[in-house]
């Protein structure tokens, strides 16, 4: 049971950029429509100082953990898998981490994981079967972290994301299972998975047998990223709608509002949350409204 609030920085769609080492036959492929795109518009979207600024913020907060919904990197370049791992070394907090579609933007990248070898050590917790998703933290009292992957490797121009079968089967009894503990469940998940929450060629493809799972097994909150803004939806679960949110991307310059960077501190006690959402405001991060207060009709009973 869990007799203490926990205290985390959720953050999302980092995307350091590192071309260190990167030879030009990397670039070809899919690569080279995301290079030319990447060089064209990412400097004017995204300060990679950014998210050094996230990780000093979650630490002078005190939270006790710094979570972030995927899309670390770009164009899954080794350099760049290197890169953002240095980054989350650099930070005293313990952090989770799941993949975005940017994290598998290349076959090969995915084929060989370079996303599980680089952050395996920021995905720790029990899994249900063989593969690398859903995993479950279970290291704050009370709470379930699950880590789910929507990230496959897709044509150019396509940024959707798919859980598949089988991890929508693991996902079932682990949710079922946290259920029976009495834990918050919190599912970490890169795409949104609400209707009409994304455009198509950007959404979750199996998005309609997800949210049947949620309606059979619910889940008490779902933390997403990749639309890189604010956002708050809901899905139906059977205690009442599970409530889900989005953050802008942690590195973004972008000033209008719900799209600026920044995170959201969330406070989770038994029955109750508590979500703040800071943004940038020249000189650091700001709350940009007082916190948004939320609780579970759960049931006491085991399901
Ligand atoms: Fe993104
Ligand atoms: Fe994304």
């Amino acid at each position: 049971m869990q007799t203490e609030p926990v205290r985390f920085v959720h953050c999302s769609d980092i995307h350091l950029l590192d071309l260190s080492g990167t030879w030009p036959h990397e670039l070809f492929n899919k690569r080279i429509t995301g290079a030319a795109n990447l060089v064209m518009k990412r400097r004017r979207y995204h300060d990679d100082t950014r998210f050094e600024a996230i990780k000093r913020a979650a630490e002078s907060l005190k939270v006790d953990r710094l979570v972030v919904t995927g899309d670390l990197t770009n164009l899954s370049l080794p350099s760049e898998f290197r890169n953002a791992a240095r980054a989350l070394h650099e930070t005293s907090l313990p952090v989770t981490v799941i993949p975005g579609n940017h994290d598998a933007y290349v076959r090969s990248a995915y084929k060989k994981g370079l996303f599980e070898a680089h952050f395996g050590e920021f995905m720790e917790g029990e899994r249900p079967t063989e593969a690398a998703y859903p995993f479950v933290d279970r290291s704050h009292d009370g709470i379930a972290l699950i880590g789910v992957s929507t990230a496959v490797p897709t044509p150019p121009m396509d940024a959707t994301g798919e859980v598949g079968a089988a991890q929508l089967s693991a996902l079932e009894v682990v949710l079922t299972e946290c259920a029976a503990e009495g834990r918050t469940r919190v599912v970490l998940i890169h795409h949104p998975p609400a209707e009409g929450a994304s455009k198509p060629k950007h959404d979750l493809l199996d998005r309609a047998a997800f949210a049947a799972v949620v309606a059979r097994c619910g889940a008490e909150l779902m933390l997403h990223g990749h639309e890189h803004k604010d956002m708050h939806t809901t899905l139906a679960g059977p205690d009442g709608e599970v409530p889900i949110f989005g953050v802008p991307s942690g590195t973004s310059i972008d000033e209008r509002p719900g799209r600026e960077g920044g995170f959201a501190l969330f406070e989770l006690g038994a029955r109750t949350f508590h979500r703040t959402r800071y943004a940038w405001r020249g000189d650091g991060f700001s709350p940009v409204q007082a916190p948004l207060e939320g609780s579970w009709a759960r049931s006491d009973s085991p399901r």
